[in-house]
């Protein structure tokens, strides 16, 4: 059954090193174990990574990691959405949504506007939700565990949301090398 609750109720915040146990419980509640976890509370710690929090009634509900991806040569680069989860009882009230949003806020809050994240071929809420959000397929990906998509999404509001290019048969490169005397 549902917790009854207001999404007013809901904060989100930063992660500090003593939610680290409690995050971790969370993603074992939904299958996804802890491993890993300590490094991105470390990279979070050093500022290369953002893990936010959703909290109602003083629990954790629910989480979500950025990250800066690329930034070199005066480019600010991408920022990267993943590991958004929400507790079982407390989804479809919007708090998936909050999360995303205060994820997108963190990402244009560096200058970013660029922004993507990863997602399982069939997983259907997350699909439906990214796309209700304006994200948009960039490419296809192989996860370790099946096939996915990274999704693409320009946060600035003034463009249009991230248009995808029309797919183009790659060409080997063989075929694109060109010899004296015109044949390849
Ligand atoms: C994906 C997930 C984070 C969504 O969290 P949530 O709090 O339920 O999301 P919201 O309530 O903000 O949903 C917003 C919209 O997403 C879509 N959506 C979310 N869950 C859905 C579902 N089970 N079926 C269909 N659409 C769904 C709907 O469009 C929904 O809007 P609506 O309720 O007005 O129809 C949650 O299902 C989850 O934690 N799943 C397991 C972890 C996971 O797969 N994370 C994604 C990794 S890429």
């Amino acid at each position: 059954m549902a917790i009854p609750f207001q999404v007013a109720e809901v904060s989100v915040r930063s992660a500090r090193a003593y939610d680290l146990p409690g995050l971790a419980l969370l993603r074992e509640s939904i299958g996804w174990g802890a491993g890993g976890l300590e490094g991105s509370f470390a990279a979070a710690a050093a500022g290369r990574q953002l893990i936010l929090l959703a909290e109602c009634r003083g629990r954790l509900v629910g989480g979500v990691t950025v990250s800066f991806q690329g930034a070199a040569r005066g480019s600010l680069g991408r920022g990267h959405i993943s590991d958004l989860l929400v507790a079982p009882l407390w989804r479809r009230r919007g708090i998936g949504g909050r999360l995303l949003q205060a994820a997108e806020e963190a990402i244009a809050a560096r200058g970013v506007t660029d922004c993507t994240l990863d997602v399982d071929a069939h997983n259907e809420p997350a699909l439906r939700l990214y796309l209700a959000n304006g994200y948009r397929r960039w490419k296809p990906a192989q996860f370790p565990w099946g096939p996915g998509y990274t999704l693409r999404k320009c946060l600035d509001a003034s463009r249009p949301p991230w248009s995808v290019p029309p797919a183009r048969r790659a060409t080997p490169w063989w075929r694109q090398l060109r010899w004296p005397g015109g044949t390849a």
